[in-house]
């Protein structure tokens, strides 16, 4: 049988086995009567506070999981939208916001409050005796897309079409696939993650009916793909390929509520891969351990790193830099560019950096760099073509010095002598505040480096994204 006609469906068995094991899990994490009435009880009283502080023409919503039936057990937070008249100021819309939701904080009730950063600043209530958040999120008014000033608008329409789409059925499957994806590190849209968002989730069941036929569907994924989510439709040839133009994009889920809009947008082609491997071995073995993948300890971090070190046999690197206080989003992709630039530099420096990562938590951010220790007498590099005027001009004085300038066919090339002579001289031109280009919210001041002894508190951020990457 030829590769793309290799079907990979669960056996009757299988899914019987699959459908036990998913009863059991969505016990654990389907939030029980009490849950749901405490929760809803408390978010109808800010919605009400919030009513109370508000001008006449301001709307107050449920939106997200929690108004959708789609949350899981403590992890979700409620999301509450105040909706203003679109023919307010955009600035002015969210000062007025911002001063209503502080307003309705009730200190005396351990009540307590952050101000978080996405498109609008939004207020984080935290309900510090419940152990929940409200996330307190202002936009516009709007009935259709069309409308749209901001991309928080379009929230108010995904409510009205998940809970008039899915089922209660389907919404413990979305419930299911989040948890799933979740324990797979791929639940959130976010940069860190760059996975499915929680709407992803709940479009997909929707396409595919169910989580077994999303499984299904995702172990005999060939891309691109674009889905038409409202219609449950897979866009073919002429269709597909405009799509694919459009969004720029492999994997496309198209927004029924705004088709300019790819829901996927964030999705990495790296989380899509790991989705398509994660449900080709719940069809092999549709088990608990599959849907929870490997359990993991963040304990003895350090250790751990080095005996992998050992046994890999290479040297550690961890650059450690504080970080500004502004959006995840932005240091996640801050740190992951410097990463990825650096372990090119090391590559074109002649060392021979055989994996990086980055990772990102409590105000600090650490690239690590896992480096064979062998040392090079020299690097070669290649230049362009000789018959190219300014560019080869410009790479015989680059290497003006070197031992060796010569040709390969019509390129120019140059036999260097390298400019570190190991990779931590060349690492500490960033933890020193000595590189230029450095990403503005990594400080340089105080930022350190560390070989092969790394301490704990930043192993433990390292470990955490090195298990992140790997294929359970
Ligand atoms: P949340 O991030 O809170 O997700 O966004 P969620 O669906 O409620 O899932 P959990 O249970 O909290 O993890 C709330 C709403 O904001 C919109 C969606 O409409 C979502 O339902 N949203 C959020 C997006 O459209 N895109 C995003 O990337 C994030
Ligand atoms: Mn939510």
């Amino acid at each position: 049988m030829s590769d793309s006609k290799r079907a990979y469906s669960f056996t009757k068995g299988g899914l019987k086995k699959f459908n036990a094991v998913l009863g059991v899990i969505l016990k654990e994490i389907k939030p029980g009567k009490d849950d749901i009435e405490r929760v809803t009880s408390y978010s109808n009283e800010i919605i009400s506070r919030l009513h109370n502080a508000v001008p006449k023409d301001v709307e107050i919503i449920a939106a997200g999981s929690i108004a959708h039936g789609t949350n899981l057990k403590g992890s979700s937070d409620i999301d509450i939208f105040m909706l203003f008249p679109k023919t307010l100021e955009e600035r002015d819309m969210e000062k007025q916001a911002l001063a209503i939701a502080k307003g309705i904080v009730q200190k005396h009730r351990n009540e307590s409050y952050i101000i978080k950063y996405a498109e609008h600043p939004y207020l984080k209530l935290r309900m510090n005796d419940l152990g929940i958040d409200a996330d307190i999120v202002p936009a516009f008014k709007i009935a259709d897309s069309k409308e749209m000033g901001s991309a928080v608008d379009r929230t108010q329409l995904h409510t009205k079409f998940v809970v008039s789409h899915l089922s209660e059925r389907q919404k413990d499957d979305v419930r299911l696939a989040k948890f799933m994806l979740d324990q797979h590190d791929i639940y959130g849209a976010e940069a860190a993650t760059e996975g499915f968002s929680g709407y992803l989730c709940e479009l997909l069941i929707h396409h595919f009916g169910s989580l077994h036929s999303l499984i299904e569907g995702m172990a005999n994924l060939s891309v691109p793909i674009a889905i038409d989510a409202a219609p449950r439709r897979v866009l073919l040839e002429k269709d597909l390929e405009s799509m694919a133009k459009k969004f720029n994009s492999r994997f496309i889920v198209v927004d029924p509520t705004d088709p300019s809009r790819n829901v996927a947008a964030n999705v990495s082609e790296e989380s899509l891969a790991r989705l398509v491997l994660l449900s080709r071995r719940i069809i092999k073995t549709p088990s608990r351990a599959t849907i929870f993948g490997a359990e993991y300890s963040e304990a003895d971090s350090s250790r751990k790193m080095e005996k992998l070190g050992s046994a890999l046999g290479v040297d550690i690197y961890a650059l450690a830099f504080g970080t500004d206080d502004i959006a995840e989003d932005i240091l996640w992709q801050q740190a992951r560019k410097l990463r990825k630039r650096i372990h090119e530099m090391l590559e074109d420096c002649g060392f021979m950096p055989v994996f990086s990562l980055e990772g990102i938590e409590n105000n600090s951010a650490v690239l690590t760099f896992m480096v064979n220790p062998a040392r090079f007498g020299s690097v070669s590099v290649k230049g362009p073509s000789a018959f190219m005027k300014g560019a080869s001009d410009e790479f015989t004085s680059a290497h003006s010095r070197s031992p060796m300038l010569y040709l390969i066919g019509e390129r120019l090339a140059a036999i260097d002598k390298p400019k570190f002579s190991t990779p931590k001289e060349l690492l500490e031109r960033f933890s020193k505040g000595k590189e230029k280009g450095m990403p503005t919210h990594l400080k340089t001041k105080g930022s350190r480096l560390f070989v092969n002894r790394i301490p704990e508190a930043y192993s433990k951020i390292i470990y955490r994204s090195l298990i992140s990457k790997r294929i359970a």
